[in-house]
């Protein structure tokens, strides 16, 4: 082989060996091989020789060209793999590292208070009853003994739609809507929202109450006393709670009492409104006072959860900051 072709050779094998991508590899094929490549300068070349020289440089330089050609192939497999190799380390997945954590979130506490509220009423023998938020003036107030004009009403703090709805400002409007529907016998506790125009640190304009209702043929006021103590005590399942029972008035009990809870030797909390239901209202609805009377309460359902989670401002629980609401997950 001439010195001049086996020089080519070398060269490009050296090259085509040490390339090390599959774009480089292709500049090298065309720099040889191609129609204006060294090899195919050098085919041009046959028709300067002599006719006795001819067979033996071309066979020369067809013998490189196969021999650049193969290495080429071998560099090209061989890059293919490498490239398969880095792809596979670059995207393994180690089975054996921590997993990215998934929050779990939890109930709201004011839902987990109204679930135990639910569980310790249901015990005591209450089924669940619902009614609408958007309430009518007949619900929330005319049934209950509180006409137009009432001062009760002022108590309350309404908001109105002005087309005669409002929002319901207690549970209380189930009551009517409950004993229109069963009648009596019936012992009923219903939970949700209610409205108020009202805001400090134990006020919100919404929240949430549980209303009770125990009429049957002779419920006494002691059978009152008797089961909101056995249920605060179950309710907040510790011993230094105290439970203290003040006249109070609403119109639509007679007589009326409202509960305050201690615990601790803490300040006083007002938790809810109770009495037994007043006669007036049992006629709005159809229900012989002769023959049946009963009891009603009204619960501030955050109000336990604050005495109940040691939160001394109730607002917290509508502000929604998840550092405040994960501590009860
Ligand atoms: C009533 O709403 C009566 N309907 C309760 C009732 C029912 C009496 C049945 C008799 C028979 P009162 O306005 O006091 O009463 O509210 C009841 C409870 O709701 C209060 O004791 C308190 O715990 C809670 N509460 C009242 N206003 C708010 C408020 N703005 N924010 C949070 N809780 C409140
Ligand atoms: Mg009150």
């Amino acid at each position: 082989m001439s010195d001049s072709i086996g020089k080519l050779l070398q060269s490009a094998v050296s090259a085509i060996t040490d390339s090390t991508d599959l774009k480089e590899l292709e500049n090298l094929r065309v720099a040889y091989l191609g129609k204006k490549g060294q090899v195919t300068a050098l085919m041009q070349q046959m028709k300067g020789l002599i006719a006795e020289e001819r067979p033996k440089f071309g066979q020369q330089v067809n013998d490189i060209k196969v021999e650049i050609a193969a290495t080429l192939e071998r560099q090209k497999t061989l890059l293919a793999e490498a490239g398969l190799a880095a792809r596979i380390e670059a995207e393994r997945i180690d089975v054996s590292l921590p997993g990215v954590g998934v929050d779990v979130g939890a109930l709201h506490p004011v839902t987990r208070t109204i679930e135990r509220i639910t569980a310790l009423f249901g015990q005591l023998g209450f089924e669940v009853a619902e009614g609408p938020e958007i309430e009518s003036d007949f619900y929330n107030f005319e049934a209950l003994n509180i006409p137009a004009h009432h001062p009760a009403r002022a108590m309350h703090d309404t908001f109105y739609f002005g087309d005669g709805t409002l929002l319901r400002t207690h549970t209380s409007s189930v009551q009517i809507r409950h004993m229109q529907r069963v009648g009596a016998p019936c012992r009923v506790i219903s939970p949700g929202r209610v409205y108020r125009c009202d805001s400090d640190q134990t006020h919100t304009p919404m929240f949430h109450q549980v209303e009770g209702l125990y009429i049957d043929e002779a419920v006494s006021f002691s059978d009152l006393m008797g089961h909101l103590e056995t249920f605060l005590k179950l309710f907040f399942d510790q011993d230094d709670v105290r439970i203290r029972f003040r006249p109070s008035y609403f119109p639509f009990t007679e007589p009326s009492a409202e509960v305050d809870i201690s615990i601790g030797g803490g300040d006083w909390l007002e938790v809810l409104g109770s009495g037994m239901v007043h006669p007036n209202v049992l006629r709005a609805v159809n229900v012989d006072p002769e023959t049946h009377r009963g009891y009603a309460f009204g619960l501030g359902v955050e109000r336990l959860a604050m005495l109940r989670y040691g939160v001394d401002d109730l607002r917290v629980f509508f502000d929604n900051d998840v550092r405040f609401l994960r501590q009860f997950g």
